[in-house]
């Protein structure tokens, strides 16, 4: 919908059918809607094509007989295409197979020309506008749901993973430590192998490290239960799993720390949402190293106070700003949409933003943007404080 007007596009080869249908609309005083004509089975095609990038139109009004085509020649193109625009199709004659047929090639509606008045069309228009929103509405919960449960389950597995992984650590430590005692009692010739035992301790305690911040961060799914969260303790987990990343692709890390604080939110989840803005930095870096911005990387994350107008209403704002590629102005109203993505298939599913969005509205947070194509992008959290 665009300035309030239902976007509306009609193909229809018979300029007298288009005559009379915008004759119907001007008719109409509830609702407004602008008529666009494509005379051609072509010329249709394409304006849907276009459509399901720009989502100019509302709904398509498609007339059966188009030359040597069919609307039903479009429609099942168009499902292919997996397009959100509701389509009503028009004919000369009321016929069930048809109307049948066009049903199960996916129309919204069947209306028959001769028989149609302003009140039918605004009213089929009205109905399979809203129909479409909301199978739209479903298909993204769904699959925002389905990306919940797979963190959770993944979360599960990770968690066992690093229980499973720390015993032996520790056995393999322990040892380490007495072997590394015994070369030293044992006197002559052994710096060498004190030396090597007290390398590995210290990986030792790396890995031991980077465990623990993998069985914080998997730390139970999204379940809408919100506690006090050590923020601190959240971004330090994600910071230990993506710095060797960093360090391998040469980007520095700049954190900004104000003294601790607990936040309301969920541990695990906003590790995640943390972990996901940071992938998408490291993406957006490596993209524009490949279009030939090489110069010095980095990524800054930014934690301050928000004053309120009261004590009860101090939030804080995390702030991750990147040099990456940047957000063209068309991409930006899309990227918190579920399945919008820009990256290869099986690079992106287009549901980390979708997901972390709604998980900071669900503490009463926000999330938002700033970005210009080429000049990095900047996601802004915040989220209420607590205690
Ligand atoms: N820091 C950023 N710089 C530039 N573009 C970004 C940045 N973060 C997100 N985007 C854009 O937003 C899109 C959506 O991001 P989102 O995290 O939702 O999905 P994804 O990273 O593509 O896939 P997924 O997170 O599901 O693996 C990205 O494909 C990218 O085009
Ligand atoms: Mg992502």
């Amino acid at each position: 919908m665009k300035n309030n007007e239902f976007q509306i596009l009609l193909i229809d080869d018979d300029e007298d059918d288009y005559v009379q249908i915008r004759d119907l609309f001007s008719d109409l005083t509830h609702n407004k809607y602008r008529l666009t004509w494509k005379s051609s089975f072509r010329d249709g095609l394409d304006a849907l094509i276009r459509n399901q990038e720009q989502s100019a139109f509302d709904a398509c009004l498609l007339d059966y007989q188009l030359g040597e085509h069919t609307g039903l020649d479009i429609l099942a193109e168009v499902q292919k295409l997996d397009s959100a625009c509701p389509i009503i199709f028009l004919t000369g004659l009321g016929d069930f197979d048809l109307d049948v047929k066009a049903m199960q090639t996916g129309a919204s509606d069947y209306l028959v020309k001769s028989a149609l008045t302003s009140q039918l069309l605004e009213r089929s228009i009205r109905y399979s506008i809203k129909h479409a929103s909301d199978l739209r509405e479903l298909h993204e919960n769904r699959a925002l749901i389905l990306q919940q449960d797979r963190l959770a389950s993944l979360g599960l597995l990770a968690s066992s993973l690093a229980h499973e992984i720390g015993t032996p650590l520790g056995i393999i430590r322990s040892r380490a430590e007495l072997a590394e005692k015994k070369a030293k009692d044992s006197g002559a010739n052994s710096t060498s192998l004190r030396d090597d035992m007290s390398v590995i301790v210290t990986q030792i305690d790396r890995i031991s490290k980077l465990v623990h911040s993998l069985l914080h961060l998997s730390r139970g799914g999204p379940s809408g239960n919100t506690s006090a969260v050590d923020l601190h303790q959240v971004i330090e987990d994600v910071v230990n799993l993506i710095r060797p990343e960093l360090d391998k692709k040469n980007i520095h890390l700049d954190l900004v720390l104000e003294q601790p604080v607990l936040v309301q939110a969920e541990a695990g989840p906003l590790g995640q949402v943390f972990l996901n803005l940071f992938v998408n930095a490291v993406h957006a870096i490596d993209e524009a190293v490949k279009t030939g911005h090489a110069r010095d990387h980095g990524i800054e994350l930014r934690v301050e106070s928000i004053q309120g107008q009261s004590p009860a209403d101090r939030k804080t704002l995390i702030t991750l700003a990147d040099t990456g590629c940047g957000i063209s102005a068309k991409n930006i109203s899309q990227i918190f949409k579920p399945f919008f993505t820009t990256k290869d298939v099986g690079v992106g599913t287009g549901l980390g933003l979708a997901t972390s969005y709604k998980l900071v509205q669900s503490w009463g947070g926000t999330i938002s943007v700033r970005s210009k194509e080429g000049k990095g992008a900047k996601f802004s959290i915040t989220l209420l404080q607590k205690g």
